[in-house]
């Protein structure tokens, strides 16, 4: 399973990538908007910085809604460097402009996935990566975890290329079940990564281990 970061924050991703463990980064508008990264100059800059610290790759949306508007400002996106995912919208024009980014080799990342119908759309038009949002459809009472596996199954079924990025991660055992059942990647906040360390028993032994140690020498 590929770990994703879902973050424009330099910090956690330097923080994240000095684990050895980060395969990829995923933005969104909120998430820029929320590091206060504005302007064309600005957020491209910032898309840059993210690609030089991370050894994978950084989806970068698009902002338009428009298939004219997706196409001009995805390839300008891409052209930021090779490890630019161009994240588009899961709307119809969005499928258009993501079998258009297909045919011309341009990865891209279809988000705003919440339903098996819409990841079938996702793979026919060729995407990179499906992203359906788990954490969202929990927040509104809806399984998230059961959506992937639906996700998964089509896929397989299918053979489809496309890789089932289990979006909108909350917590440690989002990523557990996401992995149970096969999603080729996730993503989430560095505090959902970081939680997977934690283990009482382990701290427990360790400590023990650290004392018995001691004890020995001391003898
Ligand atoms: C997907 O790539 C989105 O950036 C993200 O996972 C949304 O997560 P949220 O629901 O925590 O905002």
């Amino acid at each position: 399973m590929k770990f994703f970061i879902d973050t424009a924050n330099l910090n956690d991703i330097r923080e994240a990538q000095d684990l050895g463990v980060l395969d990829g980064v995923t933005t969104n508008p909120s998430l820029m908007a929320k590091e206060g990264i504005t302007g064309k100059e600005g957020v491209f800059r910032h898309y840059k910085a993210i690609c030089d610290i991370v050894d994978g790759d950084v989806s970068a949306e698009v902002i338009a809604t428009t298939f004219d508007e997706m196409v001009r400002e995805g390839e300008e996106l891409a052209e930021i460097d090779d490890k630019i995912v161009v994240k588009v919208p899961m709307i119809r024009e969005g499928i258009k402009a993501i079998n258009y980014f297909s045919e011309k080799g341009i990865k891209t990342n279809c988000t705003l996935v919440f339903s098996a119908g819409q990841a079938l759309l996702a793979a026919k038009a060729g995407a990179t990566y499906v992203s359906p949002f788990v954490g969202r459809l929990d927040d509104v009472s809806v399984d998230g975890v059961a959506l992937i596996e639906q996700i998964v199954t089509i896929y397989r079924n299918y053979g489809y290329a496309t890789q089932v990025l289990a979006a909108s991660i909350r917590h440690p055992m989002h990523i557990i079940q996401c992995a149970e059942l096969g999603a080729d990647v996730m993503t989430g906040p560095l505090s959902a990564i970081t939680a997977l360390f934690n283990h009482p028993l382990t701290d427990i032994g360790l400590a023990k281990f650290l004392a018995d140690h001691k004890k020995a020498g001391t003898k």
